[in-house]
């Protein structure tokens, strides 16, 4: 395993790369926490009326629709992706603002303790990426819409790193159920997600229809 100072070991073949003027995030120092809360069947059904199996078939929908570079945004620890990763060959581009995320999902990753080619990791922030327009195929962006205060920045910028005929999948939690709305106005409140959108709300914005399974919304833009 290789080192880097100051953060936990990266698997063979993985670097990440990149790096952020004021490097750090409020995810920094709690992906495994947040690993364990995401993946659990009981929190997503009793929060959310969810399951993470939907989140894992959405990024398989997105990595399966086409077979050049994928993007994806705000991955966090790739704990949905990951598994769509690991039956694909497509170059796929991960990033986040946390380095600490990348880390887990590099780890995620592996196989055999090592990443396979092709996959890279690369500490960016959503509003700002490093690479030119008209890049990827697919750009993957799953639960982090509801942060985003103006979503429709947010997927211009997306959909400029897209080549003529890409798509770009978002999903985004939504106030769909009584308790699931009550839990997200409380995150808002407390400063966590951004003002809650309904499924009509995203599908006016976005001018698109829009899937919903529980508290989780499914957007695909051409
Ligand atoms: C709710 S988590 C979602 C992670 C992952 N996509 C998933 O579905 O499990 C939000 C992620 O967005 C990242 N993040 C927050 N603000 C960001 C920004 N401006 N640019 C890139 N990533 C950001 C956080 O570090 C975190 O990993």
């Amino acid at each position: 395993m290789a080192t880097m100072p100051g953060s936990s070991p990266l698997p063979r073949g993985a670097t990440i790369e990149g790096a952020l003027p004021d490097a750090g995030s409020a995810y920094d120092g709690h992906a495994a926490l947040y690993d364990r809360l995401v993946a659990s069947r009981i929190y997503n059904h009793l929060a959310w009326s969810a399951d993470p199996v939907d989140y894992e078939g959405f990024a398989r929908r997105a990595v399966t629709s086409a077979s050049g570079p994928l993007l994806e945004v705000a991955a966090g620890t790739a704990i949905a992706s990951a598994p769509a990763y690991r039956a694909s060959d497509r170059p796929v581009v991960v990033t986040d603002r946390s380095r600490d995320m990348l880390t887990h999902a590099a780890r995620r990753l592996a196989d055999g303790g090592r990443v396979r080619p092709g996959v890279r990791f690369v500490q960016a922030d959503a509003f700002d990426l490093p690479f030119a327009p008209g890049t990827f195929d697919t750009v993957l962006c799953l639960g982090f819409l509801h942060l985003v205060d103006d979503p429709l920045d947010l997927s211009r910028r997306l959909r400029r790193q897209l080549r003529p005929g890409g798509r770009l999948f978002f999903s985004s939690l939504v106030p769909a159920t009584r308790v699931g709305s009550a839990y997200l106005t409380l995150l808002h409140r407390a400063g966590q997600v951004a003002t809650p959108r309904t499924p009509n709300d995203l599908a006016q914005l976005f001018g698109t229809t829009v899937r919903r399974r529980g508290c989780m919304a499914y957007v695909e833009l051409g």
